[in-house]
């Protein structure tokens, strides 16, 4: 799938996988996961969502460059220098971290995502911590259109009004069945695509991988439905913070039902709905459909901290 085509699609279904063997205390319960991660290895989950329609204006708007902005470790910077690349368009990466310049050949060698966004020819543009801070701030977009003139600007993670009218069509008739949707979030922008494009027996449950209470006001902006609730206890300590007990459940997990999940988004939101799924949260014969939202190429900085820890690393092939 992985050429332009894909990228321009109208409609594009990812498959939905019945997990085996998570069915606690005889409830019936049937838990299912929609693939979003199969879409493609590079543009893989939510991301692909969240770039269809933002790269379609940019094209309609004849610019040729897209610019966005992201930490060293950031799934969308990776993608949207794949889908750029794809899709013919030059790309500006905007990324935190001053330092990270100083020595590119030395943080290409040691970071798995710049490199490969290096390699798919994103130019990467490095701001100090305080500048970019300040990235929504009238005078740093000045600076950005002094250095690099006309560009298609996508904001942090993705999200925008076309990110969430993307993320509306994670939903198909195929998911019609199920009483609850459960996904990671991260900016918001995800689950109110899957919010708006819900039906209205459906429950979505929405797993933040960050503290913070900003969330919901996020959410709101984009969607006035009702059917939806965030679950915040499964965080692990904050954004990209992991622990033993999160690797060992990612491994077991790969084991038991084949699928890779990552430490970041979907590791912690499978983990929380298991064990809400075995504190009695759900209620006989419930069906519950997870989104897989991809994120697999942030694996590889996550096990580079562990091994410096000593510790266990996730398995990951990839
Ligand atoms: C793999 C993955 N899942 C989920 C999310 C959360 O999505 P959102 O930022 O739209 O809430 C992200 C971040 O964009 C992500 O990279």
């Amino acid at each position: 799938m992985n050429d332009l085509c894909f990228l321009k699609s109208d409609f594009l279904n990812s498959p939905i996988q019945k997990l085996s063997e998570t069915n606690p205390n005889s409830l019936l319960l049937e838990l299912s996961m929609k693939r979003e991660d199969l879409i493609s290895g590079e543009v893989s989950g939510n991301k692909y969502r969240k770039l269809k329609y933002n790269l379609a204006k940019a094209e309609t708007e004849q610019h040729k460059t897209l610019l966005t902005y992201g930490g060293a470790f950031s799934n969308h910077i990776a993608a949207t220098a794949s889908a750029g690349q794809i899709a013919g368009f030059k790309t500006i990466g905007v990324i935190r971290g001053e330092e990270l310049g100083v020595d590119l050949e030395k943080t290409l060698r040691q970071n798995a995502t710049l490199r490969f966004a290096d390699k798919c020819n994103m130019y990467l543009y490095f701001v100090s911590r305080a500048n970019y801070k300040e990235k929504n701030k009238k005078a740093f977009r000045e600076s950005l259109k002094n250095k690099f003139q006309d560009f298609y600007e996508i904001p942090e993670g993705g999200t925008n009004d076309l990110a969430v009218r993307g993320c509306t069509e994670i939903l198909d008739e195929n998911t019609a069945v199920y009483d609850y949707i459960a996904c990671p979030v991260g900016t918001g922008g995800t689950i109110a695509g899957i919010i708006e494009g819900s039906l209205p027996h459906q429950k979505i449950l929405g797993f933040p991988a960050l503290k913070g209470d900003f969330l919901e006001t996020e959410i709101k902006r984009y969607t006035s439905k009702t059917n939806w609730q965030l679950i915040p206890d499964y965080h692990f300590g904050g954004y990209a913070k992991v622990n033993q007990e999160l690797i060992s459940f990612i491994n077991l997990f790969k084991k038991q039902q084949s699928i890779q999940l990552d430490p970041i988004y979907t590791g912690k939101m499978m983990y929380g709905l298991i064990d809400m799924m075995r504190n009695g949260f759900f209620s006989k014969n419930t069906r519950i459909l997870a989104v897989h939202t991809g994120g697999l190429q942030g694996i590889a900085g996550i096990n580079a901290r562990l091994k410096k820890q000593g510790s266990k690393l996730i398995d990951y092939d990839g």
